[in-house]
């Protein structure tokens, strides 16, 4: 069973307003298959179709044409919504709040176990490498530290397959670092990670397969290790594969 299954998925949006009348064609006819284990990468320049491409996944987008199954299985499915967790592009905390805090209230939402709620929290705090922070109120906290909280959150329902839209970008290099052993760590305990990036130096360290989505198109899917056999690294491939479609 995959992950993840898309078939012909296009996604067209309406016009913006009265004045500029043309659809905008965000992604169309993109077939993907993630198996579970799995860590793939989507790389694509900015506007390609990437977080409308996740959203469609994670239920938050309707697809134009097309379908997804995520377990086989539908996204609208509480019991799959259950296996899903999800790191937005611009997660936005209350800044008032502390950390721990935070994870409390979505814990609740999440409906946690109040018995266990409070080690799970603690655990995923672990996690990210924020337990020494969790009574500093998100005001104070970096935006590395805010990445961290979101993914977190992101955690605290114990999913299978997690979606990261853009983990590292505004990330120094000590949090590149840190959020790719965070990944790695999640993954090696059988989590399916599908992430958005464009920092080809971590994802070539971080990713099983990579596919390449260029112009509203997924031009390209390859095992990142093939790539690297033939290329200096990954930045090389990606230009090429850019600058010849
Ligand atoms: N709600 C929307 N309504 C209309 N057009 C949209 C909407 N959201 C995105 N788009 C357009 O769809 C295209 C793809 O956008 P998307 O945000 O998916 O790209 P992206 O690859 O995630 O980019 P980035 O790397 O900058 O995050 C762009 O042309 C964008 O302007
Ligand atoms: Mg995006």
């Amino acid at each position: 069973m995959n992950a993840i299954e898309a078939k012909g998925v296009t996604k067209i949006y309406k016009p913006l307003d009265f004045w500029k009348k043309e659809p905008i064609l965000a992604i169309q006819d993109i077939n993907l298959e993630i198996k579970k284990g799995e860590v793939f990468g989507l790389l694509g320049l900015n506007g390609a179709g990437k977080t409308t491409l996740m959203k469609i996944f994670l239920g938050l987008l309707k697809p134009t044409k097309g379908y997804v199954k995520i377990f086989d299985g539908k996204i609208e499915e509480r019991n799959i919504r259950q296996k899903i967790g999800y790191l937005s592009e611009l997660p936005y905390f209350p800044k008032y709040l502390k950390a721990y805090e935070i994870l409390d209230y979505f814990a609740d939402l999440f409906h946690l176990d109040p018995k266990k709620k409070k080690e799970k929290i603690n655990e995923v705090l672990d996690v990210v490498r924020l337990s020494d922070k969790q009574n500093l109120k998100v005001k104070a906290f970096s935006k590395g530290m805010q990445g961290r909280l979101g993914l977190a959150q992101a955690l605290l329902n114990e999913p299978e397959l997690l979606f990261l839209d853009e983990p590292m970008s505004g990330l120094d290099p000590l949090g590149y670092k840190e959020t790719r052993d965070i990944i790695l760590e999640l993954n090696k305990k059988g989590k399916t990670i599908f992430f958005n990036s464009h920092i080809l130096s971590e994802v070539e360290k971080i990713c099983d397969r990579i596919g390449i989505l260029h112009k509203t198109k997924i031009i390209d899917i390859q095992p990142v290790n093939r790539i690297l056999k033939n290329y200096k690294n990954l930045e090389g491939y990606f230009i090429k594969k850019i600058t010849e479609n």
